[in-house]
């Protein structure tokens, strides 16, 4: 008797573990779903929707072969998933947050990275901390911001140009230097946040030491145990992943001036317009706020960061879990298998609770479908004369997803404007950038990040030329 129990509650387990890969699927309905051919049970089909080097290619085989509503494999054989590139589709998961909640797996993941945040709540709490987070993002606030923001650019801009002395010293040649530009902008991002959220002064830009890290740590005790700084806010967030965004975003930008040459030239033109003959650092707060109110209003920077943003956005895909059965609407017909053996399309998908929503950011961005058969080239003139169907596609952020979509979109929007405006201005009327030996190459870690093809080891980098610019006739000191 004593063993027949043992041997069903030893058995039990795999029972249920049959059940789940060979029975449960079989109820699943994302099953009726077309998608791409399974390669066996613990084979997912993750990575050629997530790898950035064959993702454009993936997706757009996807809505030619199956649809904008596919089902994919997950990580286990009874995880399948929706892939949807429909916007309907796709507007109804961004909208629905509190029945599409983002999977334990990735609030893990983030919590693990970042603290608990925002970025990781669900529920009631995240509503809490949305509500008190909110304010502090005010136009109002943003715009205190500015000076700041323009100070830390000054400095990294005259910290660049220190380097570029020293090497010459050093080389005894004049020129450029290359520069991780990633590693220096996140530098400065570092600064950038530390004193917007905290008041707090890391003074990375001049001291990178690995105490760095400890400062930071400490400063956040410090603000959660006073509530302190001019963006409280913030603190319900974590600060090395909002680096990491503004300093991918400010970095693709750059690599982006440096692939196309003619772009950066055209830019700088524009930018140079503005920038008054007196030092930045001489300026006002006053004086800044104009001078970035002037900024803000340049046609061909905002161009050229729309597209950056939409051709590389730093969160390359997401995903979200039901949490209850749901019937979802779509815009194109889903080609649906029907009890009967037959196919249907209808304009509908069935999600059963628990199964993932895979939200393809980058695919979304580059729907050639969408923005025309030059989608996935950068083209910042595209924006003055978008295709129709760009308007009705939901975002937050021009009708992309970049700064995602719906209650659970980014809220550092404009905060990030503000530090990507400004520090291209700056940036950009100080120095030229070009590509250097070292060929820089895309992959998606959490974020999408540049390496140096070949130096996957040596961790995210982006080596550019940078160079003083001098304008005709002048002289840099
Ligand atoms: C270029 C820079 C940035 C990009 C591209 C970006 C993009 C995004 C995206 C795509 C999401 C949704 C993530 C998901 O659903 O999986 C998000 C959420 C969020 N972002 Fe950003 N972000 C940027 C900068 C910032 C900054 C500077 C802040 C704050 C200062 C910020 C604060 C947040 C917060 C708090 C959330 C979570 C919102 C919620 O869950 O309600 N972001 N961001």
């Amino acid at each position: 008797m004593v063993n027949q129990l043992l041997l069903v509650v030893l058995s039990a387990p795999l029972v249920y573990l049959l059940y789940l890969i060979f029975i449960q699927p079989r109820y699943n309905p994302l099953r009726n779903l077309p998608g791409p051919p399974s390669k066996g049970l613990f084979r997912d089909q993750l990575g050629m929707v997530m790898n950035p080097s064959v993702s454009p290619r993936t997706h757009e085989h996807f809505v030619k072969t199956y649809g904008r509503n596919v089902m994919i494999r997950g990580i286990l054989p009874w995880d399948l998933r929706l892939f949807t590139l429909d916007p309907l589709t796709l507007a109804h998961v961004m909208k629905h947050s509190h029945i599409y909640e983002k999977p334990w797996q990735s609030r893990r993941l983030i919590t693990g990275l970042i603290g608990c945040g925002m970025l990781a709540a669900e529920g009631a709490v995240h509503k809490r901390q949305r509500r008190v987070a909110t304010p502090a993002f005010s136009v109002q606030n943003m715009r205190e911001l500015v000076p700041l923001v323009f100070a830390k650019g000054d400095e990294l801009k005259e910290k660049w140009l220190e380097m570029v002395r020293e090497a010459e010293k050093e080389t005894e040649e004049t020129g450029g230097l290359k520069l991780d530009v990633c590693h220096w902008v996140s530098r400065a991002t570092f600064d950038v946040i530390g004193s917007a959220g905290f008041d707090y002064q890391f003074n990375a830009i001049q001291n990178e030491t690995n105490e760095l890290f400890s400062a930071y740590k400490e400063m956040f005790e410090v603000a959660v145990s006073q509530q302190s700084g001019a963006l409280w806010g913030l603190a319900v967030i974590y600060l090395p992943i909002l680096e990491t965004l503004f300093l991918l975003a400010i970095t693709w930008m750059l690599y982006l001036m440096a692939r196309y040459p003619d772009v950066q030239a055209r830019l700088r033109a524009e930018l140079l317009s503005l920038l008054p003959p007196t030092p930045l650092s001489a300026l006002t707060p006053d004086e800044v706020s104009r001078l970035y109110a002037g900024i803000a209003e340049l046609k061909f920077l905002e161009n050229v960061i729309r597209e950056a943003m939409r051709l590389i956005p730093p969160v390359h895909s997401s995903a979200r879990v039901a949490t209850r059965d749901d019937v979802l609407p779509a815009a194109t017909p889903v080609r649906t298998r029907m009890p009967d053996g037959s196919t249907q399309e209808v304009k509908e998908v069935r999600v059963p609770k628990g199964a993932f929503i895979h939200v393809p950011v980058e695919g979304f961005n580059l729907d050639r479908e969408v923005w025309g058969p030059d989608g996935w080239a950068f083209k910042p003139d595209r924006w003055d004369n978008l295709p129709e169907a760009v308007v009705s596609q939901p975002g937050l952020y021009n009708n992309t997803l970049t700064f995602s979509a719906g209650p659970r979109a980014c809220i550092g929007l404009r905060f990030s404007i503000i530090e990507i405006k400004t520090f291209l201005f700056i940036l950009l009327t100080h120095f030229t950038f070009a590509e250097s030996d070292e060929k820089v190459g895309k992959a998606n870690v959490v974020l999408t990040r540049p390496y140096v093809i070949g130096k996957h080891m040596a961790g995210s980098q982006c080596p550019l030329l940078v160079t003083p610019y001098v304008p005709e006739g002048a002289q840099y000191s």
